[in-house]
């Protein structure tokens, strides 16, 4: 008997063209290259231009999954954008993206879930297409983190970049057994007693502003390596997978102390793992798809691999999904 999977046909990821080093930061706060290399292991990261909206950093992003997949936009019956830094507070960014694409079809709606947004827009649009609901999906991770930091603030400004990645999935009949492509397990979780370990001290109906991003990083940190590590074990059991089986890692690019963490304590080896985060910093739901992009330009990711995708972030919320390339 078969079963219908989410299959990944395209990738794409868009960085805006200003890059801010760690040196440039250095000129704004009390900070310096080597502490944040150091301690992050970030380098530089891309700033949005004067005007350049989320929603563009995501449409650019979408265009190339959409040509990779060789998959034509009004055929695309789903669009979830997964951010925290939307355009306006409504309608969502994902209708403007879905507008600007020629997509007149389906449903296109927002998540927030903030670094773990990606992974919870990618389990939600795998279960719309395992229901029949859908049959071709866009998700995207998009964000302008640069324009909710407080620039005053070393302990959180250095950390944070803007960026997009999305991906095209499919509803696709498979055989049911272990050499299934698409995604094969996800896993998702929250904890809200962690709210004010990392948020934003606005919203419209707190401040009627924006805000800015605030985070007692030592205590998230602590969290993360936990969350993360428990999070891939749940969904391997899940799944019936194994470390080993598992060809590539592309987690949430917020540390590398958090990488090295979580592999030391799941006895990952280092070349499994996909690090992006020294070029763009911690770009926040747009994150993981930037890092499978990275992973599919370099050649790393070849048909059959089994992938597993892995973050944690403000609520706390955190989550991983397993899929077969
Ligand atoms: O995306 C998901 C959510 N985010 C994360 O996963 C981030 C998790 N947390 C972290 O990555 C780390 O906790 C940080 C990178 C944020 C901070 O690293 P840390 O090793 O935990 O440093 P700390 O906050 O304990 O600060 C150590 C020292 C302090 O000085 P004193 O009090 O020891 O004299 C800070 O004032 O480093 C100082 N410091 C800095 N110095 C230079 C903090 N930020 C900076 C800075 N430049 N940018």
């Amino acid at each position: 008997m078969g079963i219908t999977r989410s299959v990944i046909r395209g990738v794409g990821a868009y960085l805006p063209s200003q890059i801010m080093t760690n040196d440039d930061v250095a000129k704004i706060v009390d900070t310096n290259d080597d502490w944040i290399t150091e301690r992050t292991g970030i380098k530089s990261r891309h700033i949005a231009a004067n005007g350049e909206l989320t929603s563009d950093l995501g449409i650019a992003a979408a265009k190339q999954a959409l040509i990779r997949a060789g998959i034509d936009p009004i055929d695309i019956d789903l669009v979830i954008c997964a951010t925290a830094t939307p355009d306006r507070t409504f309608p969502s960014t994902s209708v403007r993206i879905q507008h600007s694409l020629g997509i007149t079809k389906g449903a296109a709606f927002d998540i927030q879930a903030v670094c773990s947004g990606f992974i919870y827009a990618l389990a939600t649009a795998d279960n719309f297409l395992r229901s029949g609901q859908s049959r071709q999906a866009l998700v995207i991770g998009a964000e302008t983190f640069s324009r909710i930091l407080d620039w005053t603030d070393r302990k959180t400004c250095v950390l944070f970049g803007d960026g997009a990645g999305a991906v095209v999935l499919e509803a696709q009949s498979q055989s049911n057994t272990r050499d299934d492509r698409g995604i094969l397990a996800s896993k998702l979780r929250s904890d809200g007693r962690y709210e004010n370990m990392l948020y934003v001290d606005g919203g419209p109906s707190s401040t009627m502003t924006v805000g800015q991003l605030r985070m007692k990083g030592r205590e998230v940190f602590r969290h993360a390596i936990q969350n993360i590590s428990d999070i891939i074990e749940e969904t391997l059991v899940m799944s019936g997978y194994t470390i080993p089986e598992i060809d590539l890692f592309i987690p949430h690019q917020a540390n590398v102390r958090i990488l090295d963490g979580m592999a030391k304590k799941l006895g990952i080896k280092n070349e499994k793992i996909i690090k992006t985060l020294h070029h763009h910093g911690n770009t926040s739901a747009a994150s993981i798809p930037l890092a499978l992009n990275q992973a599919f330009q370099e050649d790393r990711l070849k048909k059959g691999d089994v992938i597993l995708m892995e973050a944690m972030g403000g609520g706390f919320t955190w989550g991983a999904v397993l899929a077969r390339w």
